[in-house]
């Protein structure tokens, strides 16, 4: 099952996306995916990391004579893709890296979309942290979500927002089973019309984390998010895990 996050900078994607990573894997091999180039999921999981894919594509355009002639591309980036997995505790992390920038990825997006065909397959779950445009989503090379979960800020502007990435994710041509909102970081027990204005604008399934002094905690110690299981956060993590995976 693939699990994608999207909504704007700043909103909680990663903080949520690697709890419930760490909520999954107590239970299930995960692949953790970072798709967000302004991102460190893998800081955040206390991951090493070993490249990106961003590098294995950006090296291939540069430099076609790189793949020896005995093996077939496919094989040469299906290779270099396992080399840059980061293998950890019942998860796997994979770094997209860098978006492409001039001349033709075709060819390459088009093997690294056979690669995630085959790798993901392996996992019950892959959890893809994503950013705004969900470009990897959008260009197929992530094949689609079974789970789109948008997050937003407490804020009216925030939720309208998420809703408007809903419609895009439909524009681009993303294939999405189901669509959960995530409103983050609420301050107070006044959340309720943000939900009536997300059940409005179509986002029917919508989770409310409050702000938690415990994730504040350790953002101000460094990157690695290490919450306690009973706090508000973790459990709130927990209800989200429950939903989607029933
Ligand atoms: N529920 C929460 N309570 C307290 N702080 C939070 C909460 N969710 C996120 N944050 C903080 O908000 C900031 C942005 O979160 P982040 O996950 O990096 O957002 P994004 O990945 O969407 O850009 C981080 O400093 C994080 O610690
Ligand atoms: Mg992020």
């Amino acid at each position: 099952m693939i699990i994608a996050f999207a909504g704007k900078g700043g909103v909680g994607k990663s903080t949520i996306s690697s709890q419930l990573i760490r909520n999954l894997a107590k239970r299930d091999l995960v692949l953790a995916v970072d798709a967000d180039p302004n991102s460190n999921l893998g800081e955040k999981l206390g991951m090493e990391t070993y490249g990106t894919i961003g590098g294995i594509r950006n090296e291939l355009v540069a430099d076609p004579g790189k793949v020896p002639a005995s093996v077939s591309k496919q094989e040469y980036i299906s290779n270099r893709v396992l080399q840059t997995l980061s293998e950890g505790d019942n998860v796997d992390l994979l770094i997209m890296g860098r978006p492409e920038g001039e001349g033709c990825y075709c060819f390459v997006n088009d093997v690294l979309r056979n690669c995630f065909a085959e790798l993901v397959p392996r996992y019950k779950y892959a959890v893809v942290d994503n950013e705004a445009g969900m470009e990897h989503l959008s260009r197929k090379v992530l094949p689609k979500a079974d789970v789109l979960v948008f997050v937003s800020d407490p804020t009216m502007t925030g939720v309208r927002t998420a809703a408007r990435l809903s419609t895009l994710a439909d524009e681009v041509g993303v294939t999405v089973d189901r669509r959960i909102l995530v409103i983050n970081n609420i301050p107070n027990q006044n959340y309720g019309p943000l939900v009536d204005e997300a059940n409005r604008l179509g986002l029917k399934e919508v989770v409310t984390i409050f702000h938690d002094d415990h994730v504040t905690d350790c953002a101000m110690q460094g990157e690695l998010l290490d919450v306690p299981d009973d706090s508000a956060f973790a459990q709130s993590v927990a209800g989200l895990a429950k939903l989607i995976t029933g």
